[in-house]
């Protein structure tokens, strides 16, 4: 009897490991048979009380090892499956088929706009200043020569924060002037480009927010004709090697002499149409001469150092670059109109 059952355990073992079940299906009939509830191993354990006293140690042993290599074989299995749908699932990627379309952005007008002009004044030794939107009224008015009645503090123009008199939102980046002039001395040759605001009425043509950048250049001998060379400079770079540039007297507290530049029509060639009135001339920038007044506010004496001073609005050159004829649209973010400047750079 003994004999018997030994070999029904024996060959239980080498039905286990011969086993070679292929599907879910017979790996799950294998687990039911040798470990599920009513495994067929069970009863056997039972048998120990058949087995003499000398042998029940032997056969508890053989009985163990029936279990422990069911057990084993069952995640031997389990585990061949699991790679097996791993490969499976790596076939089923199809390496012909288009990759998922990536929706590319376009750059904003503005911002391509300012990277032209940045590009042309920084290839000429030119530093990038920025600086803070929420100034002070000395940095902003009175650094800059802006006397006390001047119309630009009125609260009709500028935007104070609230309870305040001396604190403001920048209406021009030559408050950048006087930030960097305190703070650095002679050779100054910088552009500000950033966010300006004024307190007006929002229409196709002004908007109480727009973007400006500031060119400032200071050092011993900056003359008038450095300025002049410097401007045709931009002008051929930003809108043709043909352009002309035509200087007007006008008048900035910051500057003296101050003046007003216009370049000659890129749009009609100068020929005369909408966007320059028919006059052929588009006016671009304010520039002069940094006014001796500032330089000596600012703490750079004025008989050792001459400069010169541009400002010019971004707006109105994208306006111009790309004949946008309402302002507004350069703030709505619709992206219907933004989409339009994906093959711009
Ligand atoms: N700050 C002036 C404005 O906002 C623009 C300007 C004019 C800046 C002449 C300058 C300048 O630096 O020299 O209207």
């Amino acid at each position: 009897m003994s004999v018997e059952i030994f070999d029904k355990v024996k060959s239980v073992l080498t039905e286990i490991e011969a086993a070679q079940p292929q599907t879910a299906e017979e790996v799950e009939q294998f687990r039911i048979r040798y470990l599920g509830s009513k495994n067929m191993i069970k009863p056997l354990f039972g048998e120990i009380r058949h087995i003499p006293n000398e042998q029940k140690k032997e056969f508890g042993q053989l009985v163990n090892s029936l279990k422990q290599a069911a057990e084993l074989k069952f995640q031997e299995l389990k585990s061949a499956a699991e790679s097996a749908a791993d490969q499976v699932e790596g076939t089923l990627i199809d390496l012909t088929a288009p990759a998922e379309p990536i929706a590319l952005g376009a750059r904003h007008p503005v911002s391509i706009t300012l990277n032209r002009i940045i590009d042309i004044f920084t290839k000429i030794g030119f530093n990038i200043a920025e600086d803070r939107e929420i100034e002070d009224d000395w940095h902003n008015f009175t650094a800059m020569n802006t006397p006390e009645d001047h119309p630009a503090r009125d609260m009709q123009d500028t935007f104070y924060l609230k309870d305040s008199t001396q604190m403001l939102l920048r209406t021009h980046t030559s408050s950048v002037q006087a930030r960097w002039m305190t703070k650095h001395k002679p050779p100054i040759r910088i552009i500000a480009p950033g966010r300006v605001y004024r307190n007006e009425t929002i229409s196709a043509r002004s908007h109480c927010q727009f973007h400006q950048v500031e060119g400032l250049y200071v050092d011993e001998n900056v003359s008038f004709a450095d300025m002049k060379q410097t401007l045709l400079y931009f002008a051929q770079e930003m809108y043709g090697a043909e352009t002309k540039i035509r200087l007007r007297p006008s008048f900035f507290p910051f500057t003296e002499p101050s003046a007003e530049m216009d370049v000659s029509c890129f749009i009609c060639n100068a020929e005369g149409c909408s966007v320059c009135k028919y006059t052929g001339w588009v006016e671009i920038l304010g520039c002069g001469m940094v006014d001796p007044e500032v330089l000596k506010n600012c703490g750079i004496d004025p008989d050792k150092y001459t400069g010169f001073a541009i400002g010019m609005g971004i707006e109105r050159q994208a306006m111009m670059l790309y004949q946008i004829n309402d302002i507004r649209l350069l703030f709505e973010n619709d992206v219907r109109f933004l989409n339009q400047f994906k093959s711009a750079w």
